[in-house]
């Protein structure tokens, strides 16, 4: 199946894009590259020896998205395309509002038009409610969201929800992240934050590189056994697996499906720190830090729908993250800027 990835330059899409083609289906990919490089769309190309078909544009460009449905014979889209700074979309909510949720609107009226009947849509543990007991799963409470960023995903999974019902065959499966981290066995593509990382895996790999001097932990007082909070990270090859899982999914089922995509396992920052220095022999200067604004003591994944309906399990363990995450920083100094 030809398969349109929105964001496919982008770090969950390029990988993704890899595990489609290494799978025997068509990429076509859509990315204005406002957080990506070109670059990761060659090294695709490199990894699995294939092509891709790929347009620098802008998904809330409706002429754009016109001339990919009418080139290509798109089977399903699966749509990564969107801004995912917590903090910057405090600071732009107008900003985060138009990119993510025009995005979703544009690209399902172009499927809708062209008769693409199956999207797979980028969501996130984010739209949990805080009050909700761990492991989280799908029938647990959404919303009450505390920042712009966790509502687009959760305005998103209602625009598809409310497509879903209305327009006839179509299939939407809402796929929520945990914590992505890691990279290609290859070290060929990662995660290539620009300015500072707000996310602890790439903070901790450019400490390890050099590029920052120490990690700073965000609070050590919280109700977990080193006081440290707790998080379900899973192997973005993992994640990947999971798009290819959904598509064989999609094809047998209509209407809507959410899935959690974690490994049901919660690390603490701390040891995430333990483990990046075991694995890979390098020491991470670390200091403790005040609590971050909005960031839960615990957030973890039940896994077991994915499991049952989709087939599809993480496979990889903590220290394959840690050594895969340090085999592209290490490879890739300054990521693709160089
Ligand atoms: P990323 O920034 O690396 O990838 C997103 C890609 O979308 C980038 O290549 C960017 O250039 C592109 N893009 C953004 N707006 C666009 C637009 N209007 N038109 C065309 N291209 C556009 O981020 P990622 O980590 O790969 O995340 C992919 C998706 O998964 C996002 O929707 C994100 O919100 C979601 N998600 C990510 C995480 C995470 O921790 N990385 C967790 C949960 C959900
Ligand atoms: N952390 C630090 N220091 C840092 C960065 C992070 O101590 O420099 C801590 C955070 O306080 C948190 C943990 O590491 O306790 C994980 O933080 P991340 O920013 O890596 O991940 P989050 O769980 O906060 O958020 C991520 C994505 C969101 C997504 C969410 C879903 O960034 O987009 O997972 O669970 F919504």
């Amino acid at each position: 199946m030809n398969v349109l990835v929105t964001g496919g330059a982008g770090y969950i899409g390029s990988h993704t894009c890899v595990e489609l083609l290494n799978k025997g289906h068509g990429v076509v990919v859509i990315d204005n590259l406002v957080n990506s490089s070109a670059k990761a769309i060659e090294r695709v190309e490199q990894i699995t020896g294939k092509h891709v078909d790929f347009y620098e544009n802008d998904v809330r460009d409706r002429a754009a998205l016109d001339r990919i449905f009418e080139k290509h014979d798109i089977g399903a889209a699966i749509h990564f395309a969107g801004l995912k700074a917590v903090g910057e979309s405090v600071q732009m909510p107008l900003e985060y509002y138009d990119n993510n949720l025009f995005s979703t609107v544009r690209l399902c009226e172009a499927m809708r038009d062209h008769g693409v009947k199956n999207i797979i849509f980028s969501s996130s543990a984010t739209v949990y409610s805080g009050t909700n007991q761990m492991p989280l799963r799908e029938t647990d409470v959404t919303g009450m969201c505390t920042n712009p960023y966790g509502w687009t995903k959760y305005m998103s999974e209602q625009i598809l929800r409310d497509s879903a019902k209305a327009i006839e065959d179509w299939s939407v499966v809402l796929l929520r992240y945990f914590n992505p981290i890691g990279a290609h066995s290859s070290g060929l593509i990662g995660e290539d934050p620009r300015g500072i990382p707000n996310n602890l895996m790439p903070f901790i790999s450019q400490v390890a590189i050099g590029r920052r001097d120490h990690l700073n932990i965000f609070g050590n007082d919280y109700d977990t056994p080193d006081g440290t909070c707790i998080r379900d990270y899973i192997h973005v090859t993992d994640l990947a697996r999971g798009h290819v899982a959904a598509i064989d999914y999609m094809v047998e089922h209509r209407g809507e499906s959410v899935f959690n995509l974690g490994t049901g396992i919660g690390y603490s920052v701390l040891d995430m720190v333990k483990a990046f220095e075991r694995v890979n022999g390098i020491k991470i200067p670390y200091e403790f830090a005040p609590r971050r604004a909005g960031d839960l003591p615990k957030l973890y994944s039940n896994p077991d729908k994915s499991a049952e309906l989709l087939g599809w399990k993480a496979e990889y363990d903590l220290d394959d993250m840690c050594r895969d995450t340090w085999a592209w920083q290490s490879k890739n100094p300054m990521g693709y800027g160089e």
